[in-house]
């Protein structure tokens, strides 16, 4: 039987890479056993690396009282781990035939009521959900790495998931900390996707034309606009840029520009030139440290941001069931 959201104790993981080692590390905190399968060349000792890597940044969020590194199990099949769980965490990598291979495998595995989420950024379930036997207890769940850390989880139904599973998924991230966004309609992309990816065009776009250089790029968004997207929404902070006359002067006042030829909107080419351009350039900007030294650094700046929003009322802006 479905277990209730709050007291869900054993999780199965498949595939631990950037994602699903961070969604281990973070069941861990809630004080969950978390079963592991990844058949990656040295994966299971990548995991226990990151984990311990991360634990302090675990202990600054808080650890559930049963919380500990030995409740990650490694498995060798992929059965092993989901064979008893009450939720499985599906985190392969992004391609169609293996995110359909891995639901076959999982749904025939797991008990036949354990919710299946899967990690992916961008496909539907609809798309992932070929043949199964219990597709109404499938959904998306789409994370920002590093999952032990972002509050935001796309949760997506397709049309087959039943509304008591998509409510339970919803129900069990928050439970653990998380802020589900409850998505019914399957947008490609999702939400937050679709917003990044325009912007990600655009800064293509900028360095292919070397209208501006990935230097540039980040500190313009990083001292400017990201600021304020870390606090509010991109609509509140339009909102509050419409002055007493709120987003209603600023819809009347800026209207006219959006035809305007600002911006490219279509992707451009992604030639060989173009993504040296922007690798040369990322390795230039952090000076070539080390990955898991910016992680420390971006997870340590990350706390303290969600800390601060944690103690703030802004935290409720447009979210009434944000936790506090
Ligand atoms: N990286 C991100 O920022 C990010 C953010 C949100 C969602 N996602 C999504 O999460 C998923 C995983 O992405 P990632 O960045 O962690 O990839 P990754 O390359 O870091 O990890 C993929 C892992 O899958 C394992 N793997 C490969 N084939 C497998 C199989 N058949 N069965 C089990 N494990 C297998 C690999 O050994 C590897 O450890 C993707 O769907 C991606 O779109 C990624």
């Amino acid at each position: 039987m479905r277990p209730n959201p709050t007291e869900v104790k054993r999780v199965g993981i498949v595939a631990s890479g950037t994602i699903g080692g961070g969604w281990a590390a973070h069941f861990i905190r809630n004080g969950m056993t978390v079963k592991v399968y990844d058949p990656g060349e040295g994966a299971e000792q990548i995991l226990r690396d990151r984990l311990s890597q991360v634990w302090h940044i675990l202990e600054r969020i808080g650890l559930h009282p049963d919380a500990s590194p030995d409740n990650l199990i490694f498995t060798d099949t992929l059965e092993e781990a989901v064979a008893d769980a009450q939720f499985v965490q599906e985190n392969t990598p992004e391609r169609l035939p293996i995110k359909i291979a891995t639901f076959q495998a999982i749904d025939a595995a797991a008990p036949a009521d354990t919710i299946i989420a899967s990690s992916t950024s961008g496909y539907l379930m609809s798309e992932m959900a070929v043949d199964l036997k219990h597709p109404e207890r499938c959904t998306v769940a789409h994370p920002f790495n590093p999952p032990y850390l972002m509050p935001l989880v796309e949760v997506v139904a397709s049309p087959d998931t039943s509304e008591e599973a998509h409510q339970w998924a919803v129900d069990f991230y928050r439970a653990n900390g998380q802020q589900p966004l409850k998505l019914n309609k399957e947008v490609p992309g999702f939400v937050a996707d679709r917003i990044m990816e325009a912007v990600w065009r655009e800064i293509l776009h900028m360095i292919d034309n070397d209208m501006a250089t990935v230097e540039e790029i980040d500190m313009a968004v990083r001292y400017g606009p990201g600021l304020r997207w870390a606090l509010m929404g991109p609509l509140s902070v339009l909102h509050l840029g419409g002055g007493e006359g709120g987003m209603a002067h600023l819809i009347h006042q800026f209207g006219p520009s959006l035809k305007a030829p600002w911006t490219f909107l279509e992707a451009p080419e992604l030639t060989d030139e173009l993504a040296n351009k922007v690798i040369d350039g990322c390795d230039r900007l952090t000076d070539g440290a080390p990955i898991k030294k910016l992680e420390a650094e971006r997870d340590d700046l990350l706390l303290k941001l969600i800390d601060m929003l944690d103690a703030s009322d802004l935290w409720h802006v447009g979210n009434p069931d944000a936790k506090k």
